[in-house]
């Protein structure tokens, strides 16, 4: 028995299962698979992934399955890599034993740990360096077989190609991430660069002119007043700059004042009816977390930014309301509308997606080309993802 082929049954689970994997994006999520379909597979009681630290010295993580929390909270922490573990850090290969009591390289187990006896470990290696490794023990019924063996080598192999796919995708992700905050830099920069300084440049001649020609107290006083005005421009045009960057309003006097400025400059700005409606749980509290004022903000900022730049609205109805500890937000524009599932190229409803993501939440665009859009959000409000 013990030098059976994998059957055609495990065969074909093990081919769904890396299907599965290989689209599972989020890391966590993915080792957790892992570790419950390499315990399926195999027939192993316990199952555990230990992912190795930059050194590939020591386990830095290790997940289990198999052991209830109680039990994992008496054993206290988690190995390190000594004994068999550490074998397979040292030399990444296979490691199939009927008794791990019975190898001199076993280093014991601590108090209140649960007794185990077969264990096959199989190393995780993503892109030619050891990543990890699986850990199987106590094989139903006794010991496991060259054909586990083979499973867990499978397995391993998928989980690698898994792991490194989910990599590159959080890699992506950060980059989109830093690109937006490029960009919206450059935003910034451009916005200085033509406004104020161009601003400040226009004083500079028109004071500088008038010195030349001091000798001629009119013509001073005519650039003076000329400069006076120019600077009562110049200040609006920074006060605009600086409550779009971080509006005051928002940390002094709450969400719902700064969405009804929000809407009311862009309302005025661009000819168009906007409006904003803010209905909290607790009338009286009228104060959100800072965290999720933020997010909302920013989340109607960028919504009303592209129902201006790309929908040519003529009506913006902003509405935000809590209920049950979330907050749910709805902009809703008549404009154009799009094709949502068209490729895009700006940052906004990227960084929209992020700020959402963040804050525990679900974010909905429903548009149609001819039909107007609508942005839904759902926030929780709860702790964010770590
Ligand atoms: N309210 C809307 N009405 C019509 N089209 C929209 C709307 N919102 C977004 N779009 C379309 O979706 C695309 C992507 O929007 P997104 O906000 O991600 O990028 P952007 O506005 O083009 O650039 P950025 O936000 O980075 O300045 C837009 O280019 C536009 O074609
Ligand atoms: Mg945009």
């Amino acid at each position: 028995m013990a030098d059976e082929p994998l059957d055609e049954a495990r065969l074909r689970r093990l081919i769904a299962v890396g299907r599965s994997l290989v689209q599972q994006l989020d890391l966590e999520a993915l080792l957790a698979q892992i570790v419950a379909v390499a315990r399926e597979v195999t027939g192993a009681r316990y199952a555990a992934i230990g992912v190795l630290d930059e050194a590939r010295a020591e386990l830095e993580r290790f997940l289990t399955r198999g052991i209830d929390e109680a039990t994992r909270d008496l054993i206290g922490d988690p190995p390190r890599g000594h004994g068999i573990l550490g074998v397979l850090i040292r030399d990444p290969r296979p490691v199939r034993l009927a008794d791990l009591g019975d190898d001199p390289r076993s280093y014991g187990f601590p108090p209140h740990h649960p007794p185990m006896h077969s264990f096959l470990g199989v190393p995780i290696v993503v892109r030619g360096r050891a990543w990890g490794n699986l850990y199987l023990t106590d094989k139903e019924g006794g010991e496991f077989a060259a054909a586990d063996e083979e499973a867990a080598v499978i397995l391993a192999d998928w989980a690698a190609v898994a792991i490194d796919n989910a990599g590159r995708f959080e890699r992506q992700r950060l980059r989109d991430t830093m690109a937006a905050a490029e960009q919206e830099r450059r935003r910034w920069a451009r916005e200085l660069h033509d406004e104020t300084l161009q601003g400040l440049g226009g004083l500079q001649v028109l004071l500088s002119s008038a010195l030349r020609r001091s000798s001629e107290p009119s013509q001073v006083e005519g650039a003076v007043r000329a400069a006076v005005e120019e600077i009562g421009t110049e200040i609006e045009k920074l006060r605009t700059l600086i409550t779009e960057l971080r509006p005051a309003a928002l940390d002094e006097l709450g969400l719902e004042p700064a969405l009804e400025s929000l809407a009311g400059r862009v309302a005025a700005v661009e000819g168009i009816v906007v409006t904003s409606e803010v209905v909290l749980a607790d009338g009286e509290r009228r104060r959100l977390p800072p965290d999720l004022e933020t997010a909302v903000y920013r989340l109607v900022q960028e919504a009303l930014t592209n129902a201006v730049k790309h929908a040519r609205a003529e009506r913006v109805d902003v509405r935000v309301t809590e209920r049950d500890g979330c907050v749910e937000l709805t902009v809703r524009d008549d404009g154009a509308g799009f094709d949502v599932g068209a490729p895009r190229a700006g940052f906004g409803l990227l960084g929209m997606e992020e700020r959402v993501a963040l804050a525990g939440g679900t974010l909905a665009v429903q548009s149609r080309p001819g039909a107007g859009t609508t942005i839904r959000a759902t926030l929780s409000g709860a702790t964010p993802r770590p």
